[in-house]
């Protein structure tokens, strides 16, 4: 590839998910290998986007995060994640990187999820490589796992497979998101970064947790179960599957040495409030990923009812309501 070319700058737009089957353990830390296969919900409110431009005139790269300079430690991991598709497309010039998140940064709404799905989908063709979508969620993969369901709308599935160089080893679309009227209320409780990474949050409890070998069992079981509820549309079966799947994950954390745990007060708060409304009659259920926030899934016609009670919560902040988002869009200048 000659480097005289003009490299344009790209900016992508990628949503956050949220895992209804959760990724939690990785088999191979380099590659982002996961112990076991996952499934999630693009989301239609939380997005993150990026602009890189490959720049033959600077001297490293450049990350600018939420309209700042981003510090050092931000910064080298971006320019790590580079390196590696500047490997792939044998290019050596540095990038500037300019991402603003529309969703809560660090603190379980799976900003890294659409961070690198936005990164890896400008990066790509910012340099010029030309890669199917297949290939391009195991670029987004190799920054944050969660990253790779991000490059497809609706409900998407993460293959772990069984390969060493992780070449069977992607995220596809299930479904796309205008499929099923589901409405999903991400529960604000705190908007601050969390204490322990997804990332050592979960390296953490496969390295000490006596649950850990059960968890990748019981995951695996209860995707068969969630993809035969999405196929049949069956919304309290998807309900139970998801909500039990996001206990037994948070379960291996309470096994951890030391123990770990990502909930605060208004978490258990919530997940009451969410058993009251079903024994009322209102099918909702609850998950959490890596942090204090709950997402309650439930049925359009019910949204509105299951958003004014769990606004009567004094530990909640604030509610953003969702629907099944759409994949990756390349944003025009
Ligand atoms: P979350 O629950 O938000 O996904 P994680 O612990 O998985 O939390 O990851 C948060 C980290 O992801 C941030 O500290 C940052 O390193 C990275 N990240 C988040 N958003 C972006 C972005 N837009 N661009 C690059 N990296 C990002
Ligand atoms: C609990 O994808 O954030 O949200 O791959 O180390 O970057 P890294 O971790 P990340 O982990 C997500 C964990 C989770 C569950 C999920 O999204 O599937
Ligand atoms: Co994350």
């Amino acid at each position: 590839m000659p480097e005289h070319r003009k490299f344009e700058q790209v900016t992508a737009k990628a949503h956050a998910n949220i895992a209804l089957i959760k990724y939690w353990g990785k088999r191979d830390e380099e590659l982002f290998l996961p112990m076991n296969s996952s499934l999630s919900i693009t989301l239609d409110k939380f997005y993150t986007e990026t602009s890189v431009q490959f720049c033959g005139k600077l001297k490293k790269d450049v990350f600018i995060f939420n309209n700042n300079i981003a510090d050092e430690a931000e910064t080298t991991k971006v320019s790590n994640y580079l390196n590696q598709i500047r490997k792939m497309a044998g290019v050596e010039r540095y990038a500037m990187v300019q991402s603003v998140n529309h969703v809560p940064t660090a603190a379980g709404f799976a900003s890294s999820a659409s961070g690198y799905a936005a990164l890896a989908s400008a990066a790509v063709r910012a340099i010029g490589l030309d890669i199917d979508q297949k290939k391009l969620t195991q670029v987004a993969r190799i920054g944050s796992g969660s990253a790779c369901r991000s490059i497809y709308g609706g409900f998407v599935e993460w293959t772990k497979g069984n390969l060493e160089d992780g070449s069977d080893c992607y995220a596809k679309q299930l479904e796309n998101e205008d499929y099923w009227d589901l409405s999903i209320l991400a529960i604000q409780l705190s908007a601050e970064e969390k204490s322990l990474s997804s990332r050592a949050g979960m390296k953490l409890t496969v390295d000490t947790s006596p649950y850990y070998e059960i968890w990748v069992k019981e995951a695996q079981k209860d995707l068969g179960t969630l993809k035969d509820a999405l196929h049949h549309k069956d919304f309290e079966q998807l309900g139970q599957v998801t909500e039990s799947n996001a206990l037994k994950m948070h379960a291996t954390t309470l096994g951890a040495n030391p123990p770990h745990w990502y909930w605060e007060a208004g978490t258990i708060s919530v997940m009451n409030q969410v058993r009251k409304l079903r024994d009322s009659g209102i099918p909702a259920y609850f998950t959490m990923d890596a942090g204090p926030n709950v997402f309650v899934l439930c049925q359009k016609k019910d949204q509105e009812v299951v958003e004014q009670t769990l606004l009567t919560l004094k530990e909640v902040q604030k509610i953003y309501v969702c629907q099944p988002g759409p994949g990756v869009s390349y944003l025009a200048k």
